[in-house]
This record gives C-alpha cells, sequence and structure tokens, in this order.
C-alpha cells in the first residue's frame, strides 16, 4: 500500500460525504491533506479535482471509482429495497483493485445482521480485511435539510412524532464526517462498531425549544401514538410496511433505546461534538427559509 492511502468518498455532495471530504482536504486535523476521490451521479465537469461519476445503479461505474484507492468511505445506497446486491458487486470490484479498509455508514437504530443496512453491515465486516461501522443517532441536519421533518417545520413552524417523551442524543453530521476521517487515516484498524452521538440525550420537545430560541419564532413538536403515525405515513402515500418500519423508529425512541450518549466523537477528533444549540446558532437561517 502507499505510504499515505488514497481515499475513496462516496456520496461527497450529501450531509456526510461531504464532512468526510472536507475533513480530509482541511487542514490542522489529524486527518487532513490525504489525497482523495470523491463521486457523485451527475455531470461530472473537470474541478481540479479527482472526482468520477459513480452510480449504485450503473456496475460500469465501479472499477473507476476504487481504481488506486486504499480505503473507502462507503454509504449505503439510499432508498432501494435490498441494498445488499449493488454493495456486494462493488466492495468485490474494490478488493480486486486492492481497496483493504472501509468505513460504513449504518445507523445507532440498525443492529448487524438487520434487514438492509444491517446486513450490508455484515457484509463489510466480513469482505473487508479493516473496518469500521459507524452507528450514528439522528442527524441534526434533519431539521434544517430537504428531510420531511424540515419541511414540516418549514411550512407550518410544527412536526409531528411518536417519540413521546423519549430522548436520543442527536447528532451533526459534521462530526460524524469528522469521526469517519479520523478512522480512514488512522493507522489501526480498529474492526468494530461505534455509537456516534451528539454531547447530549434530549426530547423533540427538548429540541423544539432550542429552534424555538434560534429563530425567535414558536416551534412545535406534536407528540401523536405509534398506531396514529403509521396512518398519517399510509395517507400520506407510503406503503403500509413501509409506513410501519418509519413509525417503528419513533418507537424505539419512545422507549429509551436511543437514549445515550457516546465519546467516539471526541475519542477519534479530540474535540467535543457539537451540541443542538450550537448547531442551530449557525443554521438558524434555514429553519424556516428553504
Ligand atoms: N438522517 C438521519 O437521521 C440518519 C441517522 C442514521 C443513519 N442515517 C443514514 O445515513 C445515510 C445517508 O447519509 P447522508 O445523510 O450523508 O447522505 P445524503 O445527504 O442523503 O446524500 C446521499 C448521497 O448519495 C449520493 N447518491 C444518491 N443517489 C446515488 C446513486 N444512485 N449512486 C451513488 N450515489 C448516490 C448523493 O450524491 P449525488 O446526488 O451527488 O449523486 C449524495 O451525496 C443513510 O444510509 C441513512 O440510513 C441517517
Amino acid at each position: 500500500m502507499n505510504a499515505t492511502p488514497r481515499i475513496l468518498v462516496l456520496g461527497a455532495s450529501g450531509n456526510t460525504g461531504g464532512a468526510v471530504a472536507k475533513s480530509l482536504r482541511g487542514s490542522g486535523a489529524p486527518s487532513s491533506g490525504v489525497p482523495i476521490r470523491t463521486t457523485s451521479t451527475k455531470d461530472v465537469r473537470s474541478t481540479g479535482t479527482d472526482h468520477v461519476r459513480f452510480d449504485w445503479s450503473d456496475p460500469g461505474t465501479y472499477a473507476t471509482a476504487v481504481a488506486g484507492v486504499d480505503r473507502i468511505y462507503l454509504i449505503a445506497p439510499v432508498g432501494v429495497a435490498d441494498p445488499v446486491p449493488p454493495v456486494e458487486a462493488f466492495l468485490a470490484e474494490a478488493r480486486r483493485a486492492g481497496v483493504r479498509r472501509a468505513v460504513f455508514l449504518s445507523s445507532s437504530a440498525v443492529r448487524t445482521g438487520d434487514p438492509g443496512l444491517g446486513q450490508v453491515a455484515s457484509l463489510v465486516q466480513s469482505v473487508m480485511p479493516e473496518w469500521a461501522v459507524l452507528r450514528p443517532s439522528w442527524f441534526m441536519q434533519n431539521f434544517v435539510g430537504r428531510h420531511p421533518l424540515a419541511e414540516a417545520i418549514r411550512s407550518s413552524q410544527e412536526f409531528v412524532t411518536a417519540t413521546g417523551s423519549g430522548k436520543q442524543a442527536f447528532v451533526d453530521a459534521g462530526d460524524i464526517g469528522a469521526t469517519a476521517a479520523a478512522l480512514l487515516v488512522d493507522d489501526a484498524a480498529h474492526n468494530s462498531e461505534f455509537f456516534v452521538t451528539g454531547p447530549e440525550s434530549i426530547s423533540y420537545d427538548d429540541a423544539a425549544a432550542v429552534l424555538t430560541e434560534a429563530t425567535g419564532k414558536p416551534i412545535r413538536h406534536i407528540a401523536v401514538s405509534v398506531e396514529q403515525r403509521v396512518r398519517q405515513y399510509v395517507d400520506s402515500g407510503y406503503p403500509a410496511d413501509f409506513s410501519a418500519s418509519l413509525a417503528s423508529l419513533d418507537d424505539l425512541i419512545r422507549t429509551g433505546q436511543n437514549d445515550f450518549v457516546a465519546d467516539t466523537v471526541s475519542r477519534f477528533t479530540g474535540r467535543p461534538p457539537r451540541s443542538l444549540k450550537e448547531f442551530m446558532s449557525e443554521h438558524r437561517d434555514k429553519l424556516l427559509t428553504p
């Protein structure tokens, strides 16, 4: 392997991939200054950087993406019924090209071996000699990006969940990216799963109070039952089984299963994760306008 590994960052236009690329390109952090390649499904114009077209639905794009690469930041295809077959084909191509390490983005809500992301986590662990699986809690970006939660806040200054007063430690995708970057450049291959959280476990009522303070306008969390939440998803056009699985994520929080704080961000980046209040003071302009 090269003395300095070349790192492929998938999803570099997204929340976490963008933060991984920023950390690896930036200065000052231990992970900075490493050669990277980024990808997009969109037209790839000459940007003066190593940037290639990559599309999960087009296996013909896999070999170019992994050529000359040593390590990969991996996010699974989003919105596909079964992400395992394309990831399996991609990792086989990556291993043929000599890639040894993958840092894979899973979720705190998904155990290794569970359908979907959990099966991809199992695959990563069996195929890659060096790996880390990140299991973040819910992203702070859900309040300000293209997420349905953010869209509800922008349109009505309120949002609905079935989480009750259950708590979780929302995490800034920037901190996930910085942690992933540190794991990608680390000499040690940790071959471990890591929960990744913000600094404090809070409820959606607490979060609404933070948003209200940030904007100076009342933003309300409306708590409904899990059954009501399923009906709402079905009424908005989602299939029944998908609606039930979305609502079950709220139930996980409601029942306290996501109520914990992990020290992963500070352990690997050397600084504490950002609080929701700090995040919102920077992003308050995006809360009520797109
Ligand atoms: N939101 C949460 O609270 C939360 C919590 C835990 C885990 N997660 C997990 O986080 C993951 C999403 O990560 P993220 O938020 O960093 O991503 P994101 O912001 O949703 O961005 C998705 C990325 O995927 C790329 N992409 C889209 N279609 C593609 C295709 N066909 N082939 C290749 N690339 C494609 C996009 O790039 P282009 O458009 O440039 O092609 C974009 O950079 C999901 O697996 C989700 O389950 C989310």
